[in-house]
């Protein structure tokens, strides 16, 4: 949903000089018709089965995206209190809501189950003690799966695997079967289901594939001592393409997950981020100055690692393309932004023919983009505009400068 067309860089029908032209730079750009096409790509490879898709809403959390899967029937996988109060603002559907993370809180629990969530994904014995707690307190009961950590090495970079013992994620397996025997024990607790994450960014799916045969047996466990578990949720982690990677297909995967899971009488549910959100966005930024330089030649631009923190963080690789051809000489530039980090790269040597004044795409900016931005140097954040045929609607409005201070106080 973004090629050039006569040599300029268009989102779907709308060239991007117009939208930088409208809205300013540096901003963010997504394809309503990529993020549908993903959502509608994963939910067909589940075929006639009983399952979900629960958009792993960390990746972009942006309401208007929300409000576009949330249409299209998907549930939510949220890690806060926050994120919950996203997914009602958006229109979402909190009966479809699953809830993740290691360190709810009593408050978050509370709102949570007053808002009547699918899920909460246990993460720890204190969590379900202090779960049982405050569920009593509320005369409800609280459904719960565990996350389940099957010590499943995802063969991906280290801050974003989750599933090996020495991540802080998930119950440990050889203790899993305990809990839930504990767990069926307690009147305000339902056990309903079982869950693993095991990373992300999987450029292969065998190791998702390794985690669910580990489920897989315990569940079997479990059912032979009368624990029957209603759904079986496998996280998130399929990679996308940033470079050159050939990430996993998603038809080719769930074909393995229903083969196994087979004649088992459970409901599948999926926590994508990544793969739902990644190509559908780009950053859109203009070149400030060119600076030449006798070790190293940059491109300084108006976006930062405050707007787009995966290259410093990762030293993740995004492609950065010029949005027209202007004509200029090309060179090997390193993408810096305006922030005071060495850093501070969005790309490092990369071949263009630019001028300062030019617009770069910074591509594959649709996950853990926007919402890992902040406003380090106060820098206002982003625009977001989504992009829909020939149209343009800006769904997040450039923070104005005042509200980066609107907070704070002076002492009295
Ligand atoms: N479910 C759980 C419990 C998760 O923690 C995550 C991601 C997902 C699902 C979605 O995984 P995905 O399908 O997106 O791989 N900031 C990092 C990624 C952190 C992922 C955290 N958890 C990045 O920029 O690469």
């Amino acid at each position: 949903m973004f090629e050039f067309r006569h040599g300029s860089l268009h989102a779907e029908s709308v060239p991007l000089e117009a939208i930088a032209r409208e809205f300013g730079t540096p901003c963010y750009v997504y394809s309503r018709a990529a993020l549908a096409a993903a959502l509608s790509a994963f939910q067909s490879a589940c075929g006639g089965h009983d399952a979900l898709v629960c958009y792993a809403m960390k990746a972009n959390s942006n309401l208007a995206i929300l409000n576009l899967f949330a249409g299209m029937g998907a549930g939510f996988d949220i890690v806060s209190g926050g994120e919950l109060a996203r997914v009602i603002a958006a229109g979402g559907d909190p009966g479809k809501v699953v809830f993740s993370g290691v360190g709810k809180s009593a408050a978050e629990m509370r709102y949570a189950l007053g808002s009547g969530i699918l899920c909460f994904n246990v993460e720890s014995p204190a969590e379900l003690e202090r779960l049982a707690g405050v569920a009593g307190a509320m005369g409800r009961r609280a459904p719960v799966s565990f996350r389940v950590n099957p010590d499943v090495d995802a063969r991906t970079h280290p801050y974003i695997s989750t599933g090996l013992k020495e991540n802080k994620f998930g119950v440990e397996f050889d203790a899993a079967f305990g809990l839930y025997r504990a767990a069926t024990r307690l009147p305000q607790i339902e056990v309903i289901g079982i869950d693993c994450h095991i990373g992300s960014d999987l450029i292969q799916y065998a190791p998702l594939i390794e985690a669910l045969d580990k489920m897989l047996g315990l569940v079997d466990r479990l059912a032979a001592e009368g624990i029957r578990l209603r759904h079986l949720d496998l996280g998130g982690g399929l990679g996308i393409r940033y470079r050159d990677e050939l990430p996993p297909d998603v038809g080719a995967y769930m074909r393995e997950v229903f083969e196994r899971v087979g004649e088992r009488k459970l409901k599948l549910l999926f926590e994508p981020g990544r793969s739902l959100v990644g190509n559908a966005g780009l950053l859109l930024t203009r070149i400030e100055y060119l600076k030449p330089g006798a070790a190293r030649n940059f491109a300084v631009v108006d976006a930062a690692m405050n707007d787009l923190l995966r290259p410093a963080l990762y030293q993740a690789w995004h492609d950065i393309v010029a949005v027209s051809d202007s004509g200029g000489p090309g060179a090997v530039y390193d993408v810096v932004g305006p922030v005071c980090e060495s850093a501070d790269f969005l790309g490092k040597r990369r071949e263009l023919a630019v001028s300062a004044g030019d617009l770069l795409a910074v591509m594959s900016a649709g996950a853990y983009a926007m919402c890992m931005s902040s406003n380090y140097n106060s820098r206002p954040r982003a625009a977001e505009v989504m992009v829909d045929g020939e149209k343009t609607h800006l769904i997040r409005e450039r923070e104005r400068p005042e509200a980066l201070f609107a907070l704070e106080r002076l002492l009295r």
